[in-house]
Parts: C-alpha cells; sequence; structure tokens
C-alpha cells in the first residue's frame, strides 16, 4: 500500500514514519510513505499556495492549483483510483471501522490544510473522503494524517509481529479491551484475578469476554448497541 501525504510542514512526519512498527513496516516492504510539500507544486511566481478570499473576510484560502497538480501526479504512481481523504473538523468523524475500510486500498492521498481553509473546488473534484480526527479543532491536517496512516498501517497483514492483536484489540472486536497483567502476580498488595492463573483457558475466555463487556458498559454504552449478545452475556451485563 502506498500512502501519499500532503503537507507545508513534511519535517513533521519525519519522526513518526522513522520509528516503530511504522518504520519497520516501510522496511519490510509492506506499506510505502510520500510525503510531499504541495507548495512544490505551486505555479505562482512567489510559489504562494493559498490567496485572499473572494468576497471579502479574514483568513486565507489554500488556491486549488497546487493540490490538484500535486495529487494528479501522487495518483500515478499505483494502478489503481486513489482515495484522496482531505484532513479537516468538517468531516466524518475517523473510526476503526474507516481504517480498516482504508487498509484495503492500494493507496491513500492524504491532504493537510493549515490555518487556512481549503477552496471548494478542492472538495468538489478532488477528495473522495473528508475526515476529522475529533471533535476539537486542530492547527492543521498534520495530526490527523498521521493517526490514519498510523491506524491504517497496523492493520496491514504482516506489519504487526503479533498477528492476532489487530484482530482482538479495543474497536476491532466492536468492545474496549480487557484488562491484561503481567508478572508479577501480587504488587504493592493488588493480586492478578486467580482464575488469569488458573491455566484453564476456556474459563479465560469467558473471564474476558465479561471483562470487555464491563468496561464497555462503563465506559462507552454506546459501542454496545452494535454487538450481538448471547442470553448470557445480556443477564451478566443486567446484573
Ligand atoms: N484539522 C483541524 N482540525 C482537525 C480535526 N479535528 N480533524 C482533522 N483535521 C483537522
Amino acid at each position: 500500500m502506498n500512502i501519499s501525504i500532503l503537507t507545508l510542514f513534511p519535517e513533521m512526519f519525519t519522526g513518526v514514519f522513522g520509528q516503530s512498527i511504522l518504520n519497520s513496516a516501510a522496511e519490510k516492504g509492506i506499506v510505502s510513505f510520500d510525503v510531499v510539500n504541495f507548495r512544490d507544486y505551486s505555479k505562482d511566481k512567489h510559489q504562494r499556495v493559498d490567496d485572499y478570499p473572494y468576497g471579502g473576510g479574514g483568513g486565507m484560502v489554500l488556491t486549488p492549483q497546487p493540490m490538484f497538480d500535486a495529487v494528479e501526479d501522487l495518483k500515478h504512481r499505483t494502478s489503481g483510483e486513489p482515495r484522496v481523504v482531505l484532513l479537516c473538523p468538517q468531516g466524518e468523524v475517523y473510526t476503526q471501522q474507516k481504517a480498516e475500510e482504508f487498509a484495503r486500498e492500494e493507496q491513500l492521498i492524504l491532504l493537510c490544510g493549515h490555518y487556512e481553509g481549503y477552496d471548494e473546488r478542492i472538495r468538489q473534484e478532488l477528495v473522495t473522503d473528508e475526515v476529522s480526527i475529533g471533535d476539537y479543532v486542530l492547527t492543521g491536517g498534520e495530526i490527523g494524517a498521521m493517526a490514519i496512516a498510523d491506524s491504517v498501517t497496523r492493520l496491514l497483514p504482516g506489519a504487526l509481529g503479533n498477528e492476532t492483536s489487530a484482530v482482538t484489540d479495543s474497536h476491532s472486536t466492536g468492545l474496549l479491551e480487557h484488562p491484561h497483567y503481567t508478572r508479577p502476580s501480587e504488587f504493592r498488595g493488588m493480586a492478578v484475578p486467580d482464575i488469569l492463573l488458573s491455566g484453564h483457558h476456556k474459563n479465560i475466555e469467558t473471564w474476558r469476554r465479561r471483562e470487555a463487556l464491563r468496561r464497555t458498559l462503563e465506559r462507552r454504552p454506546d459501542m454496545l448497541e452494535n454487538i450481538q449478545l448471547d442470553d448470557e452475556e445480556r443477564s451478566f451485563l443486567q446484573n
């Protein structure tokens, strides 16, 4: 998969893509990252990428030409039609489901604005998805693009060492994750639940599922609306 990012601040990405799972996925050839400064595509003699808004008012607006040219150039890096994702607070709120959908694509192009608005023709013609990473306003789309690149890459086959972890983690199962413990079995008077030391795999699985249900009910009851529960689980949650 290719993830291309259009930004005015490419340096922001060097730390994120150069480390840990994202870096090792790129080294294994599972993903490639292109971080492109769309100012390089500006045909303005001062390489400007924004201008004053028609109709007046404050703030600047990103002009369409550099983004159109940059996207058209990046599109030719794969054979398919890429998803072109605009990061903005007006977008659809990003979820694990969207990450799974994006992970099935051959190429994602992420557009990051900074300070300014986008000329509406960018939305009209170029963009396939508008995504927000939450109901708050950031200074630009870069942190959102990092969140998307990270959450999508870890879903690609072979990106995580332990293949089961992307399947059982919070949100992929539709539930928040159950509690985890490691050694020692007692720490400052706090003991690990006996069941986890019992070696009884079936009981451990039941306990984990129940703890995941309990935690989801306490913290994110909205998520339970989409979960199929059996009778036993339903009565467990009611008590
Ligand atoms: N740019 C500014 N705020 C944003 C948000 N919440 N999500 C994505 N991009 C943004």
